[in-house]
C-alpha cells in the first residue's frame, strides 16, 4: 500500500488493519503515551479547497508523531499544476518531502500525483471521494456498535463524494447502505453497480427519505451544496425539499445514531434540534479524523 486514494482501491484486510491501528493509537494517545515514528518526517499538504477538520486533524497527528507538517495554498505555488505540470511538482515534492496529501476539485489530480510521486499520497477530499472521512466514520460506528457486520446505513441527501467513500466502505466491511436523494443527485450507477458487485445488496438507492430510515442504525448525511456548488445553491436548496434530516424523519428510526461527515448546515441537510439531540455522533465522529489519520500517516510514512 503506497497510496490512499480511495476506499474502493484498499483491500478489506487493509482498511480493517489502519481501522485496529486507529483504535490502538487513540488509547495509547488518550493515555497520554507519544509514538514519534515519524521524526524527521515532512508531509506536504496542498489544498484547492477550504477545509477546518481535515487540515488540522491531519496537522496536529503529524505532529504528534513527530513529523512536521507543510500547508500549501494553492496561490502559494501558482495554482496546482497551472504554475508547472502537475507531473513535475510530484517528482520534486518526492525529493523534499516523505508524503504529499491533496484536496482537489478533480479526483484525476490525486491520481496523476500518485503516479508522479515516489512518496505516498494521501486523498483529503476530491469531488469525487473522500475516503479519510468515511474510514473516520466507519471507526466511529464500530465503536459505539462493537461491530459492523449487518449494520443498516440510510444516507439522506446528495449522491456525492462522501456517499460513495461510505459505499465503498459498506462494500468492503459488511454493511449495508440505503441512498435517499432527489431525482438527479443520485449516487451514480456505475458506483452503485460496483459496491454491490463487491458485496451483492450493499448499496439500494432509493428518492424516498422515509422509507430509507425503516430498520436504520444509523441516520447519515451531507451538505446539499458541496465544495465547487455554490452557483447552483439556490437550485439545490428547492431541489432538496423534503430531504432534511429533522424529528419527524428521525422518528421513524427513533434509535438510530446520527452522523454527518461536518460543516452542517443547521435548517437545510439537518436541523439544529437533531444535530443536538442525545443519538448524535458527530463531534465523535469529527474527532476521529484525528485518530483515523494518525495511524494512516504512521502506517504509510513510517
Ligand atoms: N469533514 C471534513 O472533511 O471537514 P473539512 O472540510 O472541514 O475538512
Ligand atoms: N460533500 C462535501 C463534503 C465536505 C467535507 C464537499 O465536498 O464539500
Amino acid at each position: 500500500m503506497k497510496d490512499f486514494l480511495s476506499v474502493s482501491s484498499c483491500s478489506t484486510d487493509e482498511l480493517l488493519e489502519l481501522l485496529d491501528l486507529s483504535d490502538t493509537l487513540k488509547k495509547f494517545y488518550k493515555k497520554g503515551n507519544r509514538d514519534l515514528c515519524l521524526a524527521g518526517k515532512s508531509l506536504v499538504m496542498l489544498f484547492e479547497k477550504p477545509s477546518l477538520r481535515t487540515r488540522m486533524s491531519f496537522q496536529i497527528a503529524m505532529a504528534q508523531l513527530g513529523g512536521h507538517p507543510i500547508y500549501v495554498k494553492p496561490e502559494d505555488i501558482g495554482g496546482i499544476g497551472k504554475r508547472e505540470p502537475l507531473k513535475d511538482m510530484a517528482r520534486v515534492l518526492s525529493r523534499y518531502a516523505n508524503g504529499i496529501m491533496a484536496r482537489t476539485f478533480a479526483h484525476e489530480t490525486v491520481l496523476e500525483l500518485a503516479k508522479y510521486a515516489d512518496v505516498p499520497v494521501i486523498n483529503a477530499l476530491t469531488d469525487w471521494s473522500h475516503p479519510c472521512q468515511a474510514m473516520a466514520d466507519i471507526m466511529t460506528i464500530r465503536e459505539h456498535f462493537g461491530k459492523l457486520n449487518g449494520i443498516k446505513i440510510a444516507y439522506i441527501g446528495d449522491g456525492n463524494n462522501v456517499a460513495r467513500s461510505l459505499a465503498f466502505g459498506c462494500a468492503k466491511l459488511g454493511m449495508k447502505i440505503v441512498i435517499a436523494s432527489p431525482r438527479g443527485y443520485e449516487l451514480d450507477e456505475k458506483s452503485i453497480t460496483r459496491t454491490n458487485e463487491i458485496a451483492a445488496g450493499t448499496t439500494v438507492q432509493t428518492n424516498n427519505p422515509h422509507d430509507a430510515v425503516q430498520g436504520a442504525d444509523i441516520i447519515y448525511t451531507d451538505t446539499w451544496v458541496s465544495m465547487g456548488q455554490e452557483d447552483e445553491k439556490q437550485k439545490r436548496i428547492a431541489d432538496f425539499k423534503g430531504f432534511a434530516v429533522d424529528s419527524a424523519l428521525v422518528s421513524a428510526a427513533p434509535k438510530a445514531k446520527i452522523m454527518h461527515c461536518l460543516p452542517a448546515y443547521r435548517g437545510y441537510e439537518i436541523t439544529d434540534e437533531v444535530m443536538e439531540s442525545q443519538n448524535s455522533i458527530v463531534f465523535d465522529e469529527a474527532e476521529n479524523r484525528l485518530h483515523f489519520q494518525r495511524a494512516l500517516l504512521k502506517k504509510l510514512l513510517s
